[in-house]
């Protein structure tokens, strides 16, 4: 159960639930800071021996009165610029003379159940108030009239924190917000590695993994997105962590916008971490009377790995980041057109598309590009969202219908952020497109994006989806965003508020995909950005799926399902089989591979069966079959990184169900080599006094056998590779081949026998 402990005298505050202990003190300056974060301690009346004021040298910048007082040596949870303490801080404030100087005392606290969520932002929420406490600490700068309210909220079963701040200027000047962290923490060493998640299109979300040193190590977007290069989480573990051992910190930002995200190592090896809005362009008026709100961050720490860890955020990201209906419901089976048809289609081809997969048990067709405007390329189109004349002379209505018919859900792409030049929508409106007067506008696929943070734009947009989604029986919208913005300026602002844009366009977002889903409840959102160019929690609070990558090519996907497995859960993760050679490498890999990845995730194809020969198209049944009857423990278990795929040669991860009756172990050869060594891989997360069956979906020699879960975790499951070198059927095992994989079906027969 989560509680604050408060210690009156000394003014400190011990957040815990039994798995981790934050501690915090206002100490005799009026100053918040951290004295442990960590695995849970036992409360104590006083902790402030863990604060050290000691006299250092001439250099020091001390508190005039207390030569022993110098913020440069404190470990602080909100620090100011200016005032003796040269690491980055926490806030920066102008003000009417030019000043940034800020004095923030400690000036009150509130301690209550549950968690408010916030307004505009996302956030996470409690399903009842047992489920958190929050501590609202307050600080205030006398002169300015200026406050700062520090929220913590730590979850009961869980190991994560969640932090925020809410800036107010109570006084009567104008005041400009230069920069508000959503967290700031110091780390009393720097004994670690960081691990950030780093790529490209195509290649979103790989691990680095890199010593701290002294200075600073920051991952940051500057595109209006959290986008392809760096995901807006990171791993701070001891050197020798790994999936199952060992201590670890998880940073992740609830935000799809500009991210700062970094790690500064002092003099004196203390770390200080920092997640937040990208303050490299960003001002925010905040005049008398106004509030500004930072995005939350979360924070959870483990002493059992990273698989530990990741269960917490994927519990955290299951439970209370993703809302609505399908928080728990089944996410259905799709069948999306893109690579299939690309822009070449008509309505009676794509229900011959959706009719195939119907007939192996997909259950829900989308259409994606093409569909809409005058959009006969990706030229033209983008911003008039009714149907295409020329292929859809029905329009939607009846195409919808027609799939309903089949008895499959309809869903559908759109991009509403974006517009092409060749469209009705930027002939009206040329100035709602985001430039800068006088400049020239750089352009992405064509495309340009419009100015989400003016809300008649919004609106607009708003106005055109709500019409055509009540126009037809549409269940799942594919929201695109294929470009990042350029030559951002708003024309709807003045130069003193040129620095809320990237801010402001992003909560346009929000509110846009919070109006649909308030107008549509049903609706599921599946989010995209170049595939996996916004694949945050943010966005996660309006679709509780996001496509990962447009790279579909099973042996790319295990490197970025790989990496985004560690701070989201499958159920998350958009992941379909496609057509080989692959559209984006042009590997051939086993259509089983294929189907052995994307089951891992929400599970769907982007292929036309028409195309596969009819054992193929048998053996996408039986794919079907197998996931429907695994969704609830794909969806809901808890998932294992085992081995992974980065050198090349072999891969395995697996998904408990949380009674622990059932998994789904997945084990991929990458590159083959022949008559490769013995190997076992050791499982995890079943129960140890368990008998369980084992059956292979291809060549093993102990499928069909029981095991008790002790065996298959401390002794591991053999998998051994079956290509002895010799090829043309001399392996009674039959032959495997470079990409192959197989499925270990691991199913509960009953208790261990005891002697
Ligand atoms: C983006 C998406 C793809 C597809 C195309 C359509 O690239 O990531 O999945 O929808 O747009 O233009």
């Amino acid at each position: 159960m989560a509680s604050v402990i408060v210690h009156e005298q000394s003014k400190q505050f011990h957040l815990t639930n039994g798995s981790v202990s934050y501690i915090i003190q206002a100490d005799k300056q009026g100053k918040l800071l951290n004295l442990y974060y960590g695995s849970a301690v036992p409360d104590r009346d006083d902790f402030s021996y863990l604060v050290e004021y000691q006299h250092r040298s001439t250099a020091t910048c001390r508190k005039e009165g207390d030569l022993l007082y110098s913020l440069e040596h404190l470990r602080q949870e909100y620090p100011e610029y200016g005032t003796g303490d040269y690491r980055r801080p926490a806030i920066i404030v102008t003000q009417p003379n030019g000043s940034k100087i800020t004095d923030l005392q400690y000036s009150s606290y509130t301690v209550s159940k549950g968690k408010p969520s916030f307004e505009h932002l996302p956030s996470t929420y409690v399903n009842d108030d047992d489920e958190a406490v929050t501590l609202d600490v307050t600080l205030r700068d006398q002169m300015l009239s200026l406050i700062v309210v520090l929220h913590y909220t730590i979850f009961s079963n869980s190991p994560i924190i969640a932090r925020s701040a809410t800036i107010t200027n109570q006084g009567t000047q104008g005041l400009v917000l230069n920069r508000a962290m959503s967290l700031s923490l110091d780390l009393p060493d720097c004994r670690y590695d960081m691990t950030d998640f780093i790529g490209a299109w195509a290649r979103e979300r790989h691990p680095q993994r890199h010593g701290l040193h002294t200075g600073i190590q920051a991952i940051e977007s500057l595109r209006g997105a959290s986008g392809h290069f760096a995901n807006p989480t990171a791993l701070f573990s001891r050197p020798g962590t790994d999936e199952i051992a060992g201590e670890a910190i998880g940073l992740a930002f609830e935000y799809s916008g500009d991210f700062d995200l970094h790690a500064e190592v002092d003099s004196f090896d203390v770390t200080r971490l920092q997640i937040g809005i990208n303050d490299f362009n960003f001002f925010w008026q905040l005049d008398p009377g106004a509030s500004f709100q930072t995005p939350e961050a979360l924070i959870g720490y483990t002493s059992e790995g990273f698989n530990d860890l990741s269960h917490g955020f994927h519990d955290v990201v299951r439970n209370n980041i993703i809302r609505g209906p399908w928080k728990n419901k089944e996410r259905p089976i799709l069948i999306n057109n893109w690579e299939a048809t690309y822009f070449d289609f008509d309505e009676d081809k794509l229900v011959a598309i959706a009719q195939r997969a119907h007939d192996v048990g997909v259950e829900l067709f989308v259409l994606d590009d093409g569909w809409f405007g005058a959009r006969n390329n990706d030229k033209a189109g983008l911003g008039d969202w009714t149907p295409n004349a020329d292929r859809l002379p029905n329009g939607l209505t009846r195409l919808a219908r027609r799939i309903n018919d089949l008895g499959m859900q309809f869903g559908l792409w759109f991009e509403p952020e974006m517009v092409n030049k060749d469209s009705d929508l930027f002939r009206a409106h040329p100035e709602w497109a985001l430039h800068t007067p006088g400049r020239a506008m750089s352009h992405g696929r064509n495309e340009y994006v419009l100015n989400f943070a003016d809300n008649e734009v919004v609106d607009n947009i708003y106005e055109q989806m709500y019409s055509l989604l009540s126009s037809a029986n549409i269940a799942y919208i594919k929201w695109d965003m294929n470009r990042f913005i350029s030559e951002g300026y708003d024309i709807t602002r003045d130069a003193a508020h040129q620095g809320e844009l990237f801010h402001r366009y992003i909560l346009g977002v929000y509110s846009l995909m919070e109006r649909l889903l308030q107008a549509f409840p049903d609706l599921l959102i599946e989010s995209c950005a170049s595939g996996g160019g916004r694949f945050d929690m943010g966005m996660l609070h309006y679709s509780p799926q996001i496509w990962c990558s447009d790279d579909t090519d099973a042996v790319e996907r295990l490197n970025i399902q790989y990496g985004t497995s560690v701070f989201y859960p499958l159920a998350s993760m958009g992941s379909h089989v496609s057509i080989t050679p692959n559209h984006q490498t042009g590997r051939v890999t086993p259509l089983r591979t294929r189907s052995n990845v994307a089951m891992f995730g929400t599970f769907g194809y982007e292929l036309d069966l028409g195309k596969l020969s009819d054992e193929e198209v048998d053996e996408v049944r039986r794919q079907v079959r197998l996931f429907q009857d695994y969704r609830k423990v794909i969806h809901r278990g808890d998932f294992y990184r085992l081995l992974a795929p980065y050198d090349n040669r072999k891969a395995a991860w697996m998904v408990v169900s949380s009674d622990r009756r059932r998994a789904l172990v997945g084990d991929y050869k990458i590159l083959l080599k022949p008559n490769s060594p013995y190997t076992r891989v050791r499982l995890c997360g079943l129960d140890p006094q368990t008998v369980y069956s084992v059956t292979c979906t291809g060549p093993s020699t102990i499928s069909g056998k029981h095991f008790s879960g002790v065996e298959l975790m401390r002794i591991g499951l053999v998998d051994t590779d079956a290509s002895s070198g010799e090829m043309g059927g001399v392996n009674p095992l039959g032959t495997t081949e470079d990409f192959d994989s197989k499925l270990f079906i691991v199913e509960a027969v009953g208790e261990q026998q005891t002697e």
